[in-house]
């Protein structure tokens, strides 16, 4: 598929431009996330990567939503924009341009598109009488509606008349139908592409209505030739994937004086704007004599445990702490590997949890861990690159490198990339794990270890050498990973070692290629675990991840709103129903589980100096720590020593009189107000968790 290919070595993908309305959630992290794996893929095949998301600031939804908070609509939009920067930092999204929609460079650059639009007679002006949904912000013919309501979300349409700007769209259906028919990946994947074509093919298309009059909306670019309206919130959205490429390109000086960044050579969409850019978007660029984008992908939509997301369920999932409980390598690998990229996707925290364990922690951590702790027993970390298999692991190694080489021309093929099979290329990816993980049972290295260290260096070299392919293939979709891995087996800088080998150089093989060497001696580096088994989930996170949606809005509704008033401002009085358990003051089993509750044998204790009430222990609670408690009137310490009893073992050390405690002891308390020591029914051993 050539035409997804960069030119001049030059690639331009593309997210949507997220509405400020509301916090993101793990359907924009998703959108987000794949652009970044293009972005850092094409980064690593040595083109230039322009890599564009933001924000979508003009229009109803926004000026409502900053309405209900008491904020100018900017000052909504500049407080909201924080969230999408903040989330795509702990996204670890690669370097990209952030374009917002009010930024001036853009609105002018609508405006001048909107002026020569104007000026060539692609615009008209016109009395108009129709539906209009304004929650979706469209207007609707009578043949459109569906049960008298908006086809698109169900809800209740206004007849409305009025004068308005028209994009003569109409014109441009059959190109529009001959270019989508010539360009087999203009519109991906296959589905989406028939499913426009199948509208295109069926309908008339109208013409766009381009205009809102000021009078029913003031939050938009105004038109430049008629300053009573100001511009439809999509034309003003959709100009900015033009619009960034003339001030926020990596060379900005170079856009604007030519035309390098444009078209884009991918945008990635979600299904549900898929008419406003394969439809609106094309016929736009058509009109304005503009080359179209090489791809528009619409990928599936993401439900939640069998659910559409939505704030009045309470299940709208927020990456955010997700990425805190299984890490952020670990939350995109699963949104890749488990859904094909292009279909709809139900997200579950079980199934998440079982990847983690099996294809992370088993396969791919395991494999790590083992080789390193045998290149340590056996060669002390030294591995040797140059050795040729002997006799013993010959046929192995040759299947183990047939393998391997076979996934990896099929990777640099790019037929995968081109069409974005993100869930097959991670497969092929783990193929090679697995051939790995086979090679060690097969050759059995702790075996020749006795007596021919010639096969054990070679096997070492073998399996250091598939782990070095494996995480040159997963660093798009999980750098941090790659780059620990890397590190591990003794190599210099990724990223550096890419730009230097990546196209090999004379007659040396790249980088990617089985062949490749270092050209330095090689000593290996044991670190961390890459992925830990998550032994069980012990409470849900994603409901966590609901409160901390929920939290975000709230602190986004206090911040610079100090004359909201109380409750909604419809009037509303329903509570919902995560707010009734804050407002009991109850916790969740997830605040419970934070505090680690250990058996401790008090190994010796004597008072504190010149207090009656504090006793100073030696606690065994699997290590011996110092926890001093108010317990000195009700016990002495020859009582105390010996007993087993129940000690916050996760708590801040404090100071009492100046004596450290490195725990707390729990205790009841009698009805005449004496402490009384809390222990286990039947004895357990020092150390035991409490649960
Ligand atoms: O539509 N599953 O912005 P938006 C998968 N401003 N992806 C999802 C998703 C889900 N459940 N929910 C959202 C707009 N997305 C316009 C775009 S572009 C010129 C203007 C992702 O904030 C998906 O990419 O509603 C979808 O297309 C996008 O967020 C919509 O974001």
């Amino acid at each position: 598929m050539p035409e997804l290919k960069t030119v001049n070595k030059r690639y331009y993908v593309t997210t949507p431009i997220y509405y400020v309305n509301d916090v993101p959630h793990i359907g924009h992290a998703y959108t987000t996330i794949a652009a970044d794996i293009l972005a850092r893929r094409n980064r690593l095949s040595g083109n230039e990567v322009f890599f564009l998301t933001g924000t979508d600031e003009h229009g109803q939804k926004v000026e409502k939503a900053a309405r209900e908070k008491a904020r100018s609509p900017k000052d909504h939009a500049d407080l909201m924009v924080k969230n999408f920067k903040e989330l795509w930092k702990k996204l670890v999204i690669s370097e990209h341009s952030f374009i917002r929609t009010t930024d001036i460079e853009h609105i002018k650059t609508v405006q001048g598109l909107l002026q020569l639009l104007w000026d060539r007679g692609e615009i008209e002006k016109r009395q108009y009488a129709g539906w209009y949904c304004t929650p979706d912000e469209r207007f609707w013919t009578e043949k459109d509606l569906v049960e008298g309501k908006c086809p698109d979300c169900g809800r209740q349409v206004d007849q409305i008349q009025e004068e308005n700007y028209f994009f003569l769209m109409s014109k441009y259906q059959e190109r529009l139908i001959a270019h989508i028919r010539e360009n087999s990946s203009y519109v991906m994947p296959e589905t989406r592409r028939n499913e426009v074509l199948g509208f295109l093919n069926n309908n008339d298309l109208g013409d766009l209505c381009i205009s809102r009059p000021k009078h029913r909306l003031a939050w938009g670019i105004p038109l430049p030739f008629d300053d009573n309206f100001v511009t439809y919130v999509w034309f003003d959205a959709l100009v900015n994937y033009f619009s960034a490429t003339r001030y926020l390109t990596p060379q900005a000086e170079q856009a604007r004086r030519g035309d390098f960044w444009w078209p884009a050579s991918l945008h990635i969409i979600g299904k549900d704007i898929l008419t406003t850019h394969a439809v609106y978007w094309s016929t736009m660029l058509m009109a304005l004599n503009m080359p179209l984008p090489r791809t528009i992908f619409a990928h599936g939509w993401w439900t939640v445990e069998g659910k559409k997301m939505s704030k009045s369920v309470g299940n709208v999932v927020n990456p955010l702490t997700l990425v805190d409980t299984y890490g952020i390598d670990a939350f995109r690998y699963y949104l890749f590997r488990e859904v094909p990229f292009g279909l709809d996707g139900d997200f579950s925290e079980d199934a998440m949890v079982n990847r983690i364990n099996t294809d992370l922690a088993n396969d791919l951590g395991n494999l790590l861990s083992r080789f390193l702790t045998m290149a340590e027993k056996y060669t002390d970390g030294v591995i040797d690159c140059q050795g040729e298999a002997g006799a013993a692991v010959g046929q192995s190694t040759a299947e183990l490198a047939g393998d391997s080489e076979t996934v990896i021309d099929e990777l640099l093929e790019d037929a995968y990339w081109d069409a974005l099979r993100f869930n097959i290329i991670l497969e092929r990816i783990w193929d090679i794990v697995r051939a790995a993980n086979n090679y060690i049972a097969r050759t059995e290295p702790w075996k020749l270890a006795k007596n021919d260290m010639g096969a054990v260096h070679s096997v070492l070299f073998n399996i250091w050498n598939a782990l070095r392919v494996t995480a040159l293939q997963v660093y798009p979709f999980m750098p941090g990973t790659a780059v620990k891995i890397w590190k591990q087996l003794g190599l210099n800088s990724l990223t550096d070692e890419v730009r230097e080998n990546g196209d090999g150089g004379g007659e040396s093989p790249r980088i990617f290629s089985w062949n490749w060497k270092p050209s330095y001696a090689v000593k290996v580096a044991k670190d961390e675990q890459l992925f830990p088994r998550i032994e069980k989930i012990t409470d849900k996170t994603i409901d966590k991840t609901t409160e901390r949606t929920k939290k975000m809005t709230e602190e986004t509704s206090r911040a610079g709103a100090s004359n909201v008033k109380a409750g909604s401002p419809e009037g509303s009085t329903e509570v919902p129903a995560a707010n009734l358990a804050e407002m009991a003051n109850l916790i969740s089993i997830q605040d419970v589980m934070k505090v680690e509750l250990k058996v401790g044998l008090v190994v010796s204790a004597e008072r504190v100096k010149k207090s009656d009430k504090l006793i100073k222990m030696q606690v065994d609670t699997g290590e011996l720590r110092q926890v001093v408690a108010g317990i000195g009137k009700a016990y002495t310490p020859e009582e105390l020593t010996g007993k087993k009893i129940v000690v916050v073992t996760n708590l801040q050390p404090a100071k009492l009189m100046g004596v450290e405690s490195q725990g707390m002891l729990l205790a009841a308390t009698d009805a005449d107000g004496v402490p009384v020591i809390l222990t286990t029914e039947k004895d357990v051993a020092q150390g035991a968790r409490i649960k």
